[in-house]
Formats: structure tokens, sequence, C-alpha cells
């Protein structure tokens, strides 16, 4: 059985961990390919709820093997205290599988984070503070640290103080900092080698062998296709490729593997931090979906901004990671509106777009072009199959899968489990 990929569609927080944990009983591996701890993906069991920033959404399901691919950002005081959080609350993390290529997030990558965007000021991008793009920013510049180098005292040093030598120059005499001591970094790095070393795998390895094995391989993406270093609305981006095309760079897993790509789509539009958002609400529909949606940031307690559903950019994500399904969730939140808009095109300098302009200017200045479908005021969240949902939320549904140009192959009606509409089985 070949490899299957879920992402996010938009802007992040679309529902991947749900989608997710939903299919981790039915998969042997749940890999994250990119990002790291800017993710905050909730997964809800029974009355338990889980929000999980670097694991994968798998760690809930105990057939299945979470893996931190090589593409990944790793701070190792996070993974750590997620794992015992977890622990505390009974879940069984000791078979999650980390890459030794993954890098490292340090201190002082959180600290480059945050006074670059102190440094910004309103030009900010708003990102999570997390130390993700300067941990990015010294893989691609070939000065980070990975995990492996855990291993390696002399070589762990070597490179922490040629880091340090530029960052502390930065930090000192650009932005008005004190400097970061290298011995320090070391050791408290030294401090997590031991409690990881179980973790630690050829991932790439053990993955392709799987592959080879029949076993079912699911690629979980952190935030979403809009956010895409390459294909996002850069510079309003995060520091990885979250698209299709990251699980394979981001898990050293050949495309040919990959049978299914499968987007996850909310029902209406949010974004976190700084950017263009065409269809964001800043009346009291915005201020509805935000609290009927439970519209606010796991990671870093942020509101989302909020607005309607945009075919556009779901169109475009269906383009750009050739998505084979959506997953459409949170449909239950859009329950009691007279009237849905939908955005279909943008006008741009008095002229109908269909596509997602490529040039950022003109995507600054895109105004929605709406067209409204029919609400519906019955409670969905009972819906067990498709049948069930009342005729305008099955015309709602149906709209957005002509628009979108992939199927929809599930529906999510309420944040559990159970609260989805399956339509086409993903395995
Ligand atoms: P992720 O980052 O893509 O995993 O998404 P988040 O967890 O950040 O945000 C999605 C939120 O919506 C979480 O609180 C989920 O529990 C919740 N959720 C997911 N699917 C549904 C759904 O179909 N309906 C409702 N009402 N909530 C959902
Ligand atoms: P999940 O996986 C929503 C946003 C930040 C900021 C930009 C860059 O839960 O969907 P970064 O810290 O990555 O350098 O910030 O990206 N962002 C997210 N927005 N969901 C996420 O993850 C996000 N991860 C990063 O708000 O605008
Ligand atoms: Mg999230």
């Amino acid at each position: 059985m070949p490899a299957l990929v879920l992402l996010g569609a938009q802007w992040g927080d679309e529902g991947k961990g749900k989608a997710t944990d939903l299919l981790g009983g039915s998969v042997d591996y749940v890999v994250r390919y990119q990002g790291g701890n800017n993710a905050g993906h909730t997964v809800v069991v029974g009355d338990q709820k889980y929000a999980l920033h670097l694991l994968p959404s798998g760690i809930l399901s105990p057939s299945c093997t979470p893996v931190i691919g090589n593409g990944v950002v790793v701070d190792p005081s996070v993974l750590l205290s997620e794992l015992s959080g977890l622990n505390e609350r009974g879940v069984d993390t000791s078979k999650l599988l980390i890459s030794g290529n993954a890098h490292i997030i340090t201190p002082y990558h959180v600290s480059m984070d945050k006074v670059a965007e102190r440094f910004l000021g309103k030009r900010k991008i708003g990102t999570t503070g997390r130390g993700i793009g300067p941990t990015y920013a010294d893989k691609i510049n070939r000065v980070g640290i990975r995990v492996q180098d855990l291993y390696d005292e002399s070589i762990l040093t070597q490179k922490v103080e040629a880091a340090l030598d530029v960052k502390n120059q930065m930090l000192t005499k650009l932005y008005n900092r004190r400097a970061i001591a290298a011995d320090q970094v070391v050791e408290e790095l030294l401090g997590y080698a031991e409690q990881l070393k179980p973790y630690v795998a050829d991932t790439v390895l053990v993955l392709n062998q799987a592959l080879e094995d029949d076993k079912v391989v699911l690629f979980e993406g952190g935030q979403g296709t809009l956010l895409d270093i390459d294909h996002g609305t850069y510079p309003f981006v995060t520091s990885s490729n979250p698209t299709a095309g990251g699980a394979c760079t981001g898990a050293g897993v050949g495309p040919t593997k990959i049978s299914r790509v499968i987007g996850i789509l909310k029902a209406y539009t949010t974004r976190v931090g700084a950017g263009p958002f065409p269809t964001e609400l800043f009346d009291e529909d915005g201020e509805a979906l935000r609290r009927i949606g439970g519209e606010r940031g796991v990671t870093t307690g942020r509101d989302r901004r909020c607005g309607w559903f945009d075919a556009v950019i779901a169109r475009y994500a269906t383009r750009v990671n050739g998505l084979t399904d959506f997953f459409l969730t949170k449909l239950d939140v859009l329950t009691g509106w007279e009237e849905i808009p939908v955005c279909v095109a943008y006008e741009i300098d008095g002229k109908r777009v269909e596509e997602l302009p490529y040039s950022q200017s003109d995507f600054h200045h895109a105004k929605p072009i709406y067209e409204t479908l029919p609400g519906w005021s019955e409670d969905i969240t009972k819906a067990k199959s498709f049948s069930d949902l009342p005729k305008n939320a099955q015309n709602y549904v149906k709209a957005l899968e002509e628009m979108s140009g992939a199927p929809i192959s599930a529906i999510g009606v309420g944040p559990g489990r159970d609260e989805t509409i399956e339509i086409n089985s993903f395995l």
C-alpha cells in the first residue's frame, strides 16, 4: 500500500490534527515532514482533548509509529515536555522515531526570531516566535545543528561556536541584546542527548522499507498551502514547504510512492498572523465565525482572523498539491446563517480574475466576488451520512466541490473522531 499525504489547503488550522488522528488507527506510520512547534494540532478523543505541536497526530493511535522526518525543525525542550505530558496522560510514546538529520531549534534561534520581529515593527510577519525561520535559515545557510550532532560533543561545540560568532555580532551590535554564551548552549543541548537517543533513527531507511513491505504511511503537514515558502503569500509565510512536494524532501520518500494527496479544507477561512486575506470579515459575521468555530490559536492563543470560504484559494491548493481529495471540516460552524457568501473569483483593478494572481501587489488588493448560497438551521452534528445533511448543506458541499476541483471525500461536523461523514474511503 503506497503513501498518502494530508495537508492544509488554506492558511493552517484547517483541522489536520483531527483528520490525521481519524486515519491514525488504520495506518502504520504517521510522519511530520516539515515545520516544528509552530504547529498546533488539536485532537479530541472522547472527552479528552490533546494539543500537539511537534509530535505527529498518529501518536494517539497505539498501532501507529509516529515519525519526525528530516524536514522538521525540533526544539528538544518542547519535544521532551510534549512527550512527558502525554505519558502522564497514559499515552505510550515509545514507538516515536526522530530523524538524525532533523535540525535543532536552539535558544539562539528563538531569540533571533523574536528580535527580528520586533525590529520589523509594523512590517512584522506575526510569527509564532518559536525560532522556526532562523532555524531553517541556518539549515539553508549550512550552519545549522542537527539531531545527530548531539552525539558528537566536539562537532556540536564547533558548530555552535561558529553559529554564535556571527549571531552574537547581530544580537549585540544590531539588535542591542546580550550575547549568548556558546558553552551554555552546548551544555543545554547535551543535556537532551541521552533522553532523545532511544528515538533517533535513520527514518528514511525505515520509511522506504516500510513502503516496500506494503505498510501504509501517512504524511501529516503542518501549516498550510498559502503559508508555503514557495507557493504561499510570501513574505507572509512560514519557512518550510507544507505543500505535497515537501513530504518527499522532508521524509526522503520519492514522489512515485505517493498515491493520494488529501487537502484539509475549512468550510470558511481563517488566518493567524499578518498578510493578505481577501475574504476577511471585520463585522459581526467574522466575530460569529470566531466564536462558534472557537478560532483561537492552539500555539500562541491569538485570535484567528476569520472570513468566508475562498474557492480561488481552494482551486490553487488543488493545483499546487495535485490534490486527489478534500476533507471538508467545520461545516457545523456554518449552521444558522440564512445565506452564506462564497468567494468565486477576485476583482483586481476592475477586472474579474478567476485564479490566484502570482503578483503579490495584485493579491494585496484583490477584492472578493461573492456568490451567495442558501444556509440551513438544522443541527448537523449527529449526521453520519451525506443524506443525513439538510438539502441546503448538501448543496453547499456540492458547490464547494465543484468550485474547488477535487472530490470532497469526508466532512467534519464536529471536533470529535466520530463527528465525521465519510463519503469515499481514504484507504
Ligand atoms: P490543525 O492545526 O489543522 O490541526 O487545526 P487546529 O487544531 O489548530 O484547529 C482546528 C480546530 O477545529 C480544533 O479545535 C479542532 O478540534 C476543531 N475541529 C476540527 N474539525 C472540526 C469540525 O469538523 N467541526 C468543529 N466544530 N470543529 C472541528
Ligand atoms: P498549524 O499546523 C496557522 C503562521 C504564523 C505566521 C507565519 C510565520 O497549526 O496549521 P512561523 O512561526 O512559522 O515563522 O510564522 O505562519 N503559522 C501558522 N498559522 N497555523 C499554523 O500551524 C501556523 N504555523 C505558523 O502565524 O503568520
Ligand atoms: Mg493549528
